[in-house]
C-alpha cells in the first residue's frame, strides 16, 4: 500500500496522478520498481517500447515462465491502484520466494506495461501490444496533443521504434499470464468478498470521429446558414448515449471532444471526439456501431457536416483460460475466502497476452466500484488476500506444472 502510495508521486501533473507513456514520471515510476525488482532478487530490463521486465529465475530451466504484472501508466487525473496494484501484488509473490531463498521449477518473469491506458496516443494496450507483436507499425505515426509522434516519443523514452516487431516475446517458454487488478465495479463488495477470479474481458472499439463544418463570426452569420460542428457532435454524443441505452450491457462513451477554433465569438467549424464502445458479445457491439454510424451520417446529412469516423483500436471480447482459472479459484479458496467469478467490463493487457499464452485475473475489491479517478481505494486486508491467492497459486502451478 506504501509502494502504491509512493508511485503515485510520480505524476506528468501537479497535484493529481497523470502518467502517460513515456514521461519523465513513468521513468521514475519504473526506476522505483525496478529498484524494488533487484532487491527481489531478479535481472531487470526494458523492451524496445520501454516495458519494465524484472526476471526471477528458477531452478529448472525448461520448466517455462510464468509472467505476473500489470501497467504502470494511467489516465489523467487517476487512482493510484489501477494498474500499479498488479505490478506490486507480482513483487510481494517475488519477495516471499526471495526471503525464503526459495525456487520454483518455472521462472517468474514481472512485466510493468509501459502504456495500457492509451491516453497520449489513444493507443489501447501499446506496452503489452509490442510485448506480444500485435501493435500495427502504422500506430508510429500517431502524434500526441503536441505533435509528438509515437516514434519519437519511443526513441526519447530509451526504446527503438524501429526494432517493434523484433522485440515481440517469443511464447514458446510462457506458461500463462496471470494479472491482479481492482475491479473497476461494484460486484465484489456487493458480495462482501476481497477478491474474485474474472471469467472473461469485454471487447472494446475506440474511434476517432470528426465534424467538420464552417468556421464564422458568432454575431454575423444566422442560425439558417450555419454549418456548426459542435451542434452536430452535440447530436452525435446524445445519440451514442441512446444507442448504448438500447441494450443491456452496451457502454458508449465519449470522454474527449475538442472544438476549433475554439473562440467565445466564432462559430465551431471542426470538432473531434473519441467514442469507446464496450459489450461482452461482439456481434452486439459491432452492431452498435453499424446503428451509431447511420445514425452519424443522418446527423451529418442534416447538418450539412462532413463526419469521418476512424476505427483507432479494435479488440474482440476474450475468455481467461478455464484450467488456470481453477487454479486460482482453488488458491482463493487456500486463504479460506469463497470464489466468486465474474466477467471485466474494463480492458486489460491480458486481451493482448492471449496471443501468447493462457491468461487469467484476480480482481480486488474496490471501494464503491469507483475507477479512474483519484477516489480509487482498495484496503490493505483486501490486498493481503490477493498477495496470498498469488502465493498459493504459484505453489499450486509448481507442484502441478503440467497444467496450469
Ligand atoms: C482500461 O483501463 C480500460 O479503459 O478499460
Ligand atoms: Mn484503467
Ligand atoms: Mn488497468
Amino acid at each position: 500500500m506504501a509502494r502504491c502510495d509512493d508511485l503515485a508521486m510520480h505524476s506528468d501533473e501537479p497535484g493529481r496522478l497523470t502518467r502517460r507513456y513515456g514521461t519523465p514520471a513513468l521513468r521514475a515510476a519504473q526506476d522505483a520498481v525496478a529498484a524494488w525488482m533487484e532487491a527481489a532478487g531478479m535481472g531487470v530490463r526494458r523492451d524496445a517500447v520501454g516495458n519494465l521486465l524484472g526476471r526471477y529465475h528458477g531452478s529448472d530451466p525448461a520448466a517455462g515462465t510464468l509472467l505476473l504484472g500489470s501497467h504502470l501508466d494511467s489516465v489523467r487525473d487517476a487512482g493510484r491502484y489501477d494498474g500499479p496494484l498488479g505490478v506490486l501484488v507480482g513483487l510481494a509473490a517475488v519477495e516471499h520466494l526471495h526471503a525464503r531463498g526459495e525456487r520454483l521449477p518455472f521462472a517468474i518473469e514481472l512485466v510493468a506495461f509501459a502504456d495500457e491506458e492509451g491516453l497520449r496516443f489513444g493507443t489501447a494496450y501499446l506496452g503489452s501490444g509490442v510485448f506480444t507483436g500485435a501493435l500495427d507499425a502504422a500506430s508510429l505515426a500517431l502524434a500526441d496533443d503536441a505533435g509528438v509522434t509515437l516514434a519519437d516519443a519511443i526513441r526519447a523514452f530509451g526504446g527503438e521504434p524501429d526494432a517493434l516487431a523484433a522485440a515481440r516475446r517469443d511464447g514458446a517458454d510462457l506458461l500463462a499470464y496471470l494479472e491482479v487488478h481492482i475491479e473497476q465495479g461494484p460486484t465484489l463488495e456487493a458480495r462482501n468478498l476481497p477478491v474474485g477470479v474474472v471469467t472473461a474481458i469485454a471487447g472494446r472499439s475506440g474511434l476517432q470521429v470528426t465534424f467538420a463544418g464552417e468556421a464564422g463570426h458568432a454575431g454575423t452569420v444566422a442560425m439558417p446558414l450555419r454549418r456548426d460542428a459542435l451542434c452536430a457532435a452535440a447530436e452525435f454524443v446524445l445519440a451514442a448515449e441512446e444507442t448504448a441505452r438500447s441494450l443491456p450491457g452496451l457502454v458508449a462513451t465519449v470522454g474527449q471532444i475538442a472544438a476549433e477554433p475554439g473562440a467565445g465569438n466564432v462559430i465551431p467549424g471542426l470538432v473531434r471526439l473519441s467514442l469507446d464502445v464496450r459489450h461482452a458479445d461482439d456481434a452486439a457491439r459491432d452492431d452498435a456501431l453499424r446503428r451509431l454510424r447511420a445514425r452519424t451520417d443522418e446527423i451529418a446529412a442534416h447538418r450539412r457536416v462532413v463526419a469521418t469516423w476512424e476505427l483507432v483500436n479494435d479488440n474482440p471480447a476474450i475468455a481467461c483460460e478455464p484450467a488456470l482459472a481453477a487454479t486460482l479459484a482453488r488458491a482463493v479458496e487456500q486463504t479460506g475466502h469463497h470464489t466468486h467469478r465474474l466477467p471485466s467490463g474494463a480492458g486489460h493487457d491480458g486481451v493482448m497476452l492471449t496471443h501468447l499464452c493462457p491468461v487469467a485475473m484476480l480482481f480486488v475489491r474496490c471501494a464503491g466500484g469507483v475507477s479512474h479517478n483519484p477516489a480509487e481505494s482498495v484496503t490493505a486486508e483486501d490486498v493481503a488476500v490477493a498477495i496470498e491467492t498469488v502465493d498459493r497459486c504459484l505453489l499450486l502451478l509448481a507442484t502441478a506444472p503440467s497444467s496450469p
